[in-house]
Parts: structure tokens; sequence; C-alpha cells
């Protein structure tokens, strides 16, 4: 049987290595990952905002499926230099679409749930955006131009991710347990923004799931969103990881009022069903994965 062709950008991040792990442990594709600082373990180099690098690799590989992970997705620093946004989050993603199109791959934009104001959940695929920061914006921008070059490809919009890391300041998730484990100092946490925080194993799953009934069903067009089912607030999240290893939670206080909440949604909460009714599902309890997550960082 002829294996299918999948390119993953961003295939260093937090996200793309679990895209990579799934999709390389089926025996149905053959999968190419690319990176730019951390291209290392078999990864191709490969700078996404070189317009003629895209292109060279799109067309040598000849991917039946991209799946666009690559991104800057730092909201503070986009805040500060938004230039860095549009390279890798606009120009990037026309030089993908525009190089896919060119070897009829389908490509699979990867987004955010920060596209929606948060104000009125739970949100729709058909539900109009309202980004309230320059990253959420500029993420919009990207599915507007992965639709615009063909509106055939697909765009997957996801939220807060967690899963297993290099340095706990990889994902907002993990993030926490620096302070979580330091019982020594207050640790503020956010108990006001809800939620839904999402196993990239999970989504590996998935998107090679979403990728496959793809090739199999030309209608797979279009925005779809994928998102674990447990609200928890920042303030959870902490409390949860302080209990699975049995630490003190006296510490973690409670806060409603953070300046870092200013500028983003309050429950952006994702309606899932479109991925659900092609009868694709995966989602982990938070409790059953954190403590094999942040163990080699107690
Ligand atoms: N993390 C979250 O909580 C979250 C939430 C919602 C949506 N998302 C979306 O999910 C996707 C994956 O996020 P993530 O957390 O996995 O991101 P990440 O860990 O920050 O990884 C970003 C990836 O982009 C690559 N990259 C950046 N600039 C590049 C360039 N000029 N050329 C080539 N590659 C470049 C990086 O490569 P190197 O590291 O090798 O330089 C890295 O592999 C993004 O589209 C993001 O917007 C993430």
């Amino acid at each position: 049987m002829t294996k299918h062709r999948a390119l993953v950008t961003g295939a260093s991040g937090l996200l793309g290595r679990a895209i990579m792990k799934d999709f390389c442990a089926s025996p149905d594709w053959d999968v190419l990952g690319l990176a730019f600082s951390r291209a290392r373990d078999g990864l191709k180099k490969v700078d996404l905002s070189d317009k003629n690098a895209v292109t060279d690799v799109v067309n040598d590989f000849k991917p039946d499926v991209i799946i666009h992970s690559a991104a800057e997705r730092r909201v503070d620093v986009i805040e500060k230099t938004p230039e860095a946004a549009k390279k890798v989050n606009l120009d990037a993603t026309q030089f993908i679409c525009e190089a896919a199109a060119g070897v009829k791959a389908w490509v699979l934009f990867i987004s955010t749930d920060y596209v929606f104001d948060g104000k009125n959940p739970p949100y729709k695929v058909t539900d109009e955006p309202n980004p309230l920061n320059l990253y959420a914006k500029s993420k919009l921008e990207g599915e507007k131009i992965t639709l615009r070059v063909n509106p055939d490809n697909g765009v997957l919009r996801v939220p807060i991710l967690y899963g297993e890391i290099e340095e706990l300041s990889e994902s907002a998730v993990t993030v926490l347990f620096a302070k979580v484990k330091d019982t020594s100092c207050k640790a503020p946490m956010d108990a006001k923004l809800l939620r839904f925080p999402t196993l990239v194993d999970d989504l590996g799953f998935v998107i090679r799931k979403l990728s496959e009934r793809r090739l199999e069903d030309p209608a797979i067009t279009g925005i779809f969103h994928w998102a674990s089912d447990e609200v928890m607030t920042k303030y959870d999240m902490a409390m949860n990881m302080a209990k699975a290893f049995g630490m003190s939670t006296d510490h973690i206080v409670p806060e409603t009022s953070s300046a870092s909440a200013a500028n983003r949604p309050e429950n952006s909460q994702l309606d899932c069903s479109r991925i659900e009714e092609l009868g694709i599902c995966k989602r982990t309890k938070f409790s059953d994965c954190i403590v094999n997550i942040l163990k080699p960082f107690l």
C-alpha cells in the first residue's frame, strides 16, 4: 500500500512533537518534520519566512497533507514586537499555502480559541471571531490566508495546550508548577479566566484522524475545533498539581484581577461537535497525566 505523506511545520514545538510522534507511529504515513532553531533528531531546518526554502521543501517532499503548526505564539512578545508575528504567522502561512496548492496538498492550519472574545461561549465553527490581542489577530489573519489561497484547506482551533515538555516554561500550564513547588512564597493564580487545558498527545491523534478522513472525503474542509471538556482556571490547575504530588496548597492564592488577564478572553470554550460527528475523539483527564509530565521537574 502506498503511504500518505505528511509535512509537519513547527515539529520541534510543544504540539509539533506530539503530532510527529502520532504520525510516525502509524504505518500509513511517511512524515517529514520541519524546525528552525531546534532542528535535530531528523527534523529538517527550514526558515518558513524564506519563500524559496518553503517552496523547495514542499516541491521536493510532495506531501499529501501539511500540518502547519509553526507559529510565534507568545502573546507578550508579539505585543512588543508585532513584526515577529507577521513573519511566522502571516508570511510563512502564505508561502506554505501557495506551495501546497502547487502540489495539491491539503493544509491544516493550527489556530487558537483566542480568536474569540470569550463573552458568549461555547463557540461554534460558524461563530464570528473577535480577537482581543495581536497574537489572536495574527492567527485569525493566518486562518483567512489559509482559506483564501485554497478554500478546501482546513483550520483547527485549539485552546491552551500542555504535554511532555523540555522545560516548565514551554507551556502556559506547566509553567505554573515552578510556583506550585516553591511553597516558601505566595503563589497568586488567576481564578477568573476559564480554560480547557488540552493534552497535545490527544491532539496529535485527532489531527492524524482528521487528515486521514480528509484524504478519503474532499468535503473535509474549512474550520474545526478541538478541546478537552474539563474546565479549569489556572488556580484549579495549580491546586490539582499540588494535590497530585501531596504538596501543601496553603501558598496558592486565588486571584480575580490579574494584569495579564486584561487582553485575554474570559471563556472561549470551543464547540467541538463537528469533529465529534466524524467519530473522532480522544480526551485524557488532566489528573491522569499531569504527574508523569511534571515528575522530571520535581
Ligand atoms: N501552546 C498553546 O497553548 C497553544 C494554544 C492555542 C493554539 N496554539 C497554536 O498551536 C500551534 C503550536 O504551538 P506550540 O505551543 O507547539 O508552539 P511552540 O512550542 O512555541 O513551537 C513553535 C514552533 O514554530 C517553529 N518556528 C518558529 N519560527 C519559525 C521559523 N521562522 N521557521 C521555521 N519554524 C519556526 C519553532 O521551531 P524552532 O523551535 O525549532 O525554532 C517551533 O517548532 C501554534 O500554531 C499555536 O498558535 C498553541
